[in-house]
């Protein structure tokens, strides 16, 4: 876990302030009339409120929620939200991520809202990631990769990810030790710990056979960019390309 009090080297930016320059940059690709999906967790959280704080400013945009608890955030900062219908769709979505190497490709869930993050960032016209350095990796598979399992199929869910040399932990509840966590959707979250994930696409296909697992944590062919900060400065990555300064691309007007 970072802390913002935890000592860094002269000048060096904490975690914490490195969440606030990722998502500070990614209001640069916010414009007016967009339809947003707003992610989950704290770099997510980040965005969500400077989001607000443009929106009580006059910027007109709206947005869906990734979870229970980003949609009451944006409701609190005043982002007009939508209701989920058919044939919407979003010009932009904005969220974290546990890792994500250099081809874009994500490990999510760790705050337990991967189903609604797929499902959103799947109708997003553009899926941009915002990370702290600590979030960028060379092979995928450090951070326990997550699943959301309905709570009938677990028994078997778990013989099937012990076949598979994922070492599966039913994760609880983080102020109750004693108790299994629920997603928004009251379904369980798997962690599984493969280590270093040589081919994620095989993976992710062999998890999709699991009867009983709704969806897992890698996401992968979704991200169009991801912001990075390192060194303080916020960095845009995209597949294939040179790493490039955030401030850069323009920002709002
Ligand atoms: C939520 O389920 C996750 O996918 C988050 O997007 C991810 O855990 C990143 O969270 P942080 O921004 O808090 O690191």
């Amino acid at each position: 876990m970072d802390s913002p009090t935890e000592p860094t080297p002269a000048g060096a930016l904490t975690l914490e302030q490195e969440k606030q320059v990722a998502a500070a940059a990614a209001l640069r690709w916010v414009r007016d009339g967009m339809l947003l999906g707003l992610g989950t967790g704290s770099t997510s959280a980040q965005f969500i409120v400077q989001l607000g704080a443009a929106v009580r400013g006059g910027l007109r945009v709206q947005g869906t929620a990734t979870s229970v608890g980003s949609e009451a955030l944006a409701r609190q900062v005043g982002i007009p939200l939508v209701e989920p219908r058919r044939g919407l769709r979003f010009d932009l979505a904005v969220d974290g991520a546990d890792e994500l190497d250099a081809q874009l490709r994500l490990i999510k869930g760790g705050g337990g809202a991967l189903l609604r993050e797929k499902v959103l960032e799947t109708a997003s016209d553009y899926l941009l990631v915002v990370a702290d350095s600590s979030k960028l990796v060379p092979r995928l598979g450090r951070f326990p990769l997550p699943l959301e399992v309905v709570p009938f199929a677990l028994p078997w869910v778990l013989d099937a990810l012990g076949a598979l040399g994922g070492a599966p932990v039913v994760r609880m509840a983080q102020d109750d030790p004693t108790a299994t966590y629920f997603s928004d959707q009251k379904n369980l979250l798997v962690d599984c710990h493969f280590g270093q994930i040589a081919d994620p696409e095989k993976l992710a296909a062999q998890l999709k056979t699991i009867p009983g697992i709704v969806e897992h944590g890698l996401f992968l062919g979704l991200a169009k960019a991801a912001i990075v900060v390192r060194n303080g400065e916020a960095l845009v990555l995209r597949p294939g390309e040179e790493a490039r300064p955030a401030a850069a691309f323009a920002a709002l007007p």
